[in-house]
C-alpha cells in the first residue's frame, strides 16, 4: 500500500515540478534565514591601525544581524557608548560593556538605531571605534518575490543558497528516476 502510493506520486509529479516547488520554497524562506554575522574588521578583526568607518561604509546592517568582535583579550575591549562618547573616545560611562573576557564578543543588533562601539584602554584614540546604523529589513515587494530574493542574494552574500537549491533538485531527480 505504502509503496504503491509512492509510485503514483513519482509518476504523476514530474522531477521538474519537484525542482520548481523546492526552489520556490527556498526563495520564500530566504528572508527568514538572512541574518548576517559581521566579522568586525574582516580578517583584521578588532585591532589597531584599521579604519572601521571605512569598513562599515557601504555595508547594510539590518535588525537581527550580529557583530562579532575578535581581538586580543589582554589588551582591548568592546564598549558600547553614546554618540558624544564615541566622538570624544570617552570610555568612563559605557552604555553597555560587551566584553566577556574571551576576546570574542558577539553583539546582537536587535534594535533599529545607531550603535557606537569603542575600545577602552586608550585604543579608541588610535582608531578603534565603530559606528553602525541598524535599519529595518526592507519589506519584500509582494508583486515580485523573485526580485526580492535576488536582492537578498546579492546584498546579503548568501549566494551559496542557489547551489543548494540545485543540489536538492538534482538529488530529487535521481531519487525519483531510480525508484
Ligand atoms: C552621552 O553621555 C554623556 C555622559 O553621560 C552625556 O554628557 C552626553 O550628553 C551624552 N550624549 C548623548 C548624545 O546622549
Ligand atoms: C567589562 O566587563 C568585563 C568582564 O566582566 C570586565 O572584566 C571589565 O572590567 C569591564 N570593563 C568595563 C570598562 O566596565
Ligand atoms: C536585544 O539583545 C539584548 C542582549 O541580548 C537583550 O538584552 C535585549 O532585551 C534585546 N532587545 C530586544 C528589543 O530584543
Ligand atoms: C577613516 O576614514 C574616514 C573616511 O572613510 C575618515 O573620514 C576618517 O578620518 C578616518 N579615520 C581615521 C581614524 O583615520
Amino acid at each position: 500500500m505504502e509503496g504503491r502510493k509512492k509510485r503514483v506520486f513519482a509518476s504523476t509529479i514530474s522531477p521538474t515540478m519537484v525542482f520548481l516547488l523546492l526552489g520556490f520554497a527556498v526563495l520564500v524562506m530566504l528572508p527568514m534565514v538572512s541574518a548576517t554575522r559581521f566579522m568586525v574588521g574582516g580578517r583584521m578583526g578588532w585591532n589597531t591601525n584599521f579604519n572601521y568607518t571605512t569598513w562599515a561604509k557601504g555595508k547594510h546592517f539590518y535588525n537581527g544581524d550580529w557583530l562579532f568582535f575578535v581581538y586580543d583579550r589582554n589588551q582591548m575591549n568592546v564598549l558600547e557608548v553614546n554618540k558624544t562618547d564615541y566622538e570624544t573616545c570617552n570610555s568612563d560611562h559605557p552604555l553597555h560593556n560587551w566584553t566577556t573576557g574571551a576576546g570574542r564578543d558577539v553583539v546582537p543588533l536587535n534594535v533599529t538605531r545607531h550603535y557606537y562601539f569603542i575600545s577602552g584602554k586608550g585604543f579608541c584614540f588610535g582608531g578603534m571605534k565603530l559606528a553602525v546604523h541598524v535599519e529595518n529589513l526592507p519589506p519584500p515587494p509582494k508583486a515580485a518575490p523573485e526580485r526580492a530574493a535576488a536582492t537578498f542574494l546579492s546584498s546579503k552574500g548568501q549566494i551559496f543558497l542557489m547551489p543548494i537549491v540545485f543540489a536538492i533538485g538534482a538529488a530529487w531527480d535521481s531519487f525519483i528516476y531510480l525508484w
